[in-house]
């Protein structure tokens, strides 16, 4: 992790290995390119003209400095037109900027500057695409592939009028959301075989412990005491017996009633007796993506310490076929009394979901949020770029989709259409775990909304999201740590909004 400063002084005079300044396209000159200019007696705007460069997105053109300059190399980065320079494009260019980075010791760079916006949202997106850019899963790796040095100071030069003080603090709020989205990923990349719900249980302890949570595991015979059948009926397949993940965050008033959050933990999804084909099994060490989303918002808020009440209760199974298997045509009894015929063994996740969510609004919550890879069809519906959300309340809906879009973690919101719940009517239990094949990822939603009552909330489908094959701006193949940032950043904003600060603190 390096670590990062802002100054308000002109970039060019930092001692820095590399120097990176922004153009637009055109070329157009960005902040700190005039610096440059002056420092080595020519023109860059002229000299990327000569070289074809038109300042396109992302990308990269760079100049030795021969001595002219502190830093040895200036890089120049792309960022497309001007007018479309926000937040996100920052972050998507500190993605792509972190690869290459990593083989300079330190860099200085004005990049924030180029956002159209205040200088908070800048620098907190810069953070983030850096640090979760330069992310990499190598537990399994016996020789670490890095390519000589390792980026250990960052220098973020601010404009004069900046405040360099305050943005020091966004620093490190940033860096709270990229670590644990970085955690995030590190649990959805760990392989099932380790990755058992006994190990996300433990993982989940050993944070609660180290940010001082509350933390309590309930294990199968709590499980079974408390009715809980589809957590339990879900993992009766498997060798690893599943977990219940209880934390509980006060950072408000003892009285004010919490926010709740759950995601859905299952460990691997063969699907069970209603098995998977191989190739559509392949990820499926990854369907444990909306509790590890939900674990790493609990983390950055213990850290964070917004002034709310949050808690979390994450089910955790393992889906596999056995003797001992869910059978299709089974029927469960959830937590709380409502039963379900188990029709498909692979539509699980509503199932353990369906526990939680009972759970949950037994308490009262204010709200519940909840994260899962639950349906393909989400992914049919939106791709990869977006996640779903469904709920029974349009304004938590809509500053789920605000925080989402803050964070660069966009969703879409797609109908919980009431009319479909003749899709999971069923004969002999309250409700069916499949509906048709059209509309999948409402029937899905539908199916959760019977457990909520008449709590508001919110469900993220983040099947596409999550996990993804091919490498994009600031993640690689494989985990993205999302929603987690979405999911902090939603409840930093109930919490501002909730009890605005007296102090104008550095937020
Ligand atoms: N975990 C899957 C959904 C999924 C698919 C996530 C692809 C990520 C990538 C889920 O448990 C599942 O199997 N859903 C079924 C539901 C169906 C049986 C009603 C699906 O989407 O096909
Ligand atoms: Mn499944
Ligand atoms: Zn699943």
């Amino acid at each position: 992790m390096p670590t990062f400063d802002v100054i308000t002084t002109p970039a060019a005079d930092q001692e820095a290995d590399l120097l990176i300044v922004p153009v637009y396209q055109g070329p157009e000159a960005g902040p700190g390119v005039k610096d440059v200019d002056r420092a080595l007696g020519v023109s860059v705007i002229d000299t990327l003209r000569d070289n074809r460069v038109t300042g396109k997105l992302n990308e990269f053109f760079s100049l030795p400095t021969y001595g002219r300059l502190h830093a040895k190399t200036v890089l120049v980065i792309g960022l497309g037109p001007k007018a479309e320079v926000d937040d996100d494009r920052i972050r998507r260019a500190a993605g792509h900027l972190a690869r290459w980075a990593s083989r300079y010791g330190s860099i200085v760079t004005t990049l924030p500057q180029a956002a159209r916006g205040g200088a908070e949202d800048a620098v907190h997106a810069f953070v983030e695409g850096l640090l979760l850019g330069a992310y990499r899963f190598t537990r399994y790796k016996s020789e670490p592939d890095e390519d000589g040095r390792r980026l250990d100071r960052v220098v973020i030069a601010g404009a004069p009028k900046w405040d360099a003080k305050a943005l020091r603090k966004t620093v490190a709020r940033a860096t709270v959301y990229a670590e644990s989205a970085m955690w995030a990923r590190d649990l959805v990349n760990t392989p099932a075989g380790d990755a058992t719900p006994d190990y996300l249980a433990r993982e989940a302890t050993r944070m609660a412990n180290e940010v001082g949570l509350e933390v309590k595991i309930w294990k199968k015979p709590e499980l079974e005491k408390g009715g809980f059948g589809g957590i339990l009926g879900v993992g009766q397949g498997s060798d690893n017996d599943p977990r219940f993940i209880e934390l509980r965050y006060a950072g408000g008033p003892r009285s004010e009633v919490p926010i709740a959050i759950t995601g859905k933990g299952i460990t691997f999804d063969s699907g069970g007796l209603s098995i998977k084909p191989a190739d559509q099994m392949e990820w499926m060490k990854s369907d444990m993506g909306g509790a590890a989303a939900a674990l790493a918002a609990m983390r950055a808020i213990a850290i964070l310490k917004p002034r709310i009440n949050v808690i979390a209760a994450i089910p955790s199974s393992e889906n596999l076929p056995s003797g001992g298997a869910l059978r299709p045509g089974d029927v469960i009894t959830h937590h709380g009394g409502k039963t379900s015929e188990v029709l498909n063994t692979d539509a699980e996740g509503r199932l353990v979901l369906a526990d939680a969510l009972a759970f949950l609004a037994a308490q009262k919550p204010q709200l519940i949020l909840d994260a899962a890879t639950l349906t393909g069809a989400c992914m049919v519906a939106l791709g990869e770029d977006m996640w779903g959300i469904m709920g029974n309340d349009r304004r938590l809906i809509r500053d789920v989709l605000d925080a989402g879009d803050q964070v660069g973690e966009p969703g879409w919101e797609l109908p919980l259409w009431r009319q479909y719940k003749r899709h999971i009517e069923s004969p002999i239990a309250d409700v069916k775990n499949i509906g048709q094949r059209y509309g999948g990822a409402i029937h899905a939603a539908l199916f959760l909304a019977e457990f909520v009552g008449d709590t508001p909330w919110a469900h993220l489908d983040v099947a596409g999201t999550a996990f993804q094959q091919k490498e994009g701006d600031y993640w690689g193949k494989g985990a993205t740590g999302n929603p987690a940032r979405t999911f902090i950043r939603f409840v930093e904003n109930r919490a501002a909004k909730a009890k605005p600060r007296k102090k104008a603190a550095a937020r």
